[in-house]
């Protein structure tokens, strides 16, 4: 198993707390998915947020739709991290499933919206790292945005693998948003490969078949993926032979309080003594080293 890396702690300085937001962007990038941009005068979001945590959102009371639970939503972009330099902004990409987020679609620009946060572990990042590899499932991509923003300013080497249903529903400019793609680093030190269910492209064999390559061929140090459990399976499996690599998943589980009081997101990890133990994924996640995911099916 992959060597088990200490995931960086949230800083002990930043307090979880609800913030009064507005509405100044509610739109769709395609038929499934959101793009929800939040602003709150005097809020630094950009220096109080770190790439893979998530804030829990308030969804509206409408007519219909009476939501009670918050619903969490990783960060997906933050106005610092764009050229527009607006600290005060947050922004959200979310897909319109059931209750909350079609409440969350009938938000309108101005309308005031509370989120609690920021909540969760980030991910394990070193500005010295030379390539990494991001492996993008569906939604998972609002996760891994700001990270791969993170590394591209760092000028790191990046191997990108997407995966989705059908090309509409991979958002690649969404994921690459911020990234100039004919500028020359870029050209040369990011390669992204796109994999579908609809022409077959995105199967277990070709995936594998692929990362296989990625790992032989270049000096990677550390992956990063989302939520599959198909994909997490078979990177326990790929990553036995590159212990060195530090790999960790960003998880999603149903979740109520997202503080880690009411344990209702608890799933079986792997201890580093071959143990296992339950954890939280709201309060000791959601972001955990690949190896120690020891729950599936
Ligand atoms: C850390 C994290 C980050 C996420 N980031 C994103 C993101 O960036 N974009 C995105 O689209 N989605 C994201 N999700 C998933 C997103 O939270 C869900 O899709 C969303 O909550 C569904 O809400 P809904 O109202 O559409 O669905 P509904 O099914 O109507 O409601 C689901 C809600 O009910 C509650 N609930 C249901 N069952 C249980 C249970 N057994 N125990 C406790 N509570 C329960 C939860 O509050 C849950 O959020 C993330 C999830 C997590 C955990
Ligand atoms: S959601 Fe309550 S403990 Fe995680």
């Amino acid at each position: 198993m992959n060597k088990a890396i200490k995931i960086t702690e949230v800083s002990p300085i930043i307090k979880v707390r609800s913030y009064r937001c507005h509405v100044t962007q509610n739109k769709w990038v395609n038929s499934r998915y959101k793009h929800l941009c939040l602003t709150s005068e005097n809020i630094d979001f950009a220096s109080m947020t770190q790439a893979g945590q998530f804030y829990q959102l308030k969804c509206p009371q409408t007519n219909d739709l009476n939501p009670f639970l918050l619903r969490p939503m990783s960060v997906y972009s933050l106005g610092a991290s764009q050229n527009n330099q607006d600290k005060n902004q947050i922004e959200f990409l979310y897909n319109v499933m059931g209750l909350g987020t079609q409440a969350l679609s009938s938000l309108v620009i101005d309308a005031p919206m509370d989120i609690v946060g920021p909540l969760g572990n980030s991910f394990y990042f070193k500005p010295s790292f030379k390539k990494i590899l991001l492996i993008v499932r569906g939604v998972g991509l609002a996760t891994l945005a700001p990270l791969l923003k993170q590394a591209y300013q760092h000028n790191i080497g990046i191997n990108v693998i997407m995966s989705a249903r059908h090309q509409d529903d991979l958002m690649q400019d969404q994921f690459l948003q911020g990234i100039d793609l004919n500028e020359s680093y870029a050209k040369m030190h990011l390669n992204v490969h796109c994999l579908y269910d609809s022409d077959g492209s995105s199967s277990m064999e070709t995936l594998e078949t692929l990362v296989s390559h990625i790992l032989k061929t270049n000096t990677i140090d550390a992956l990063y993926t989302c939520g599959s459990e198909r994909i997490l399976m078979l990177l326990q499996k790929l990553l036995i032979n590159y212990p060195d690599i530090c790999a960790e998943v960003a998880l999603e589980q149903r979740m109520a309080c997202g503080m880690g009081v009411c344990l209702s997101c608890v799933k079986l990890f792997r201890t580093q003594d071959g143990e296992t133990k339950f954890r939280r994924i709201c309060r000791d996640g959601p972001i955990f080293p690949i190896s120690e995911v020891a729950y599936f099916g």
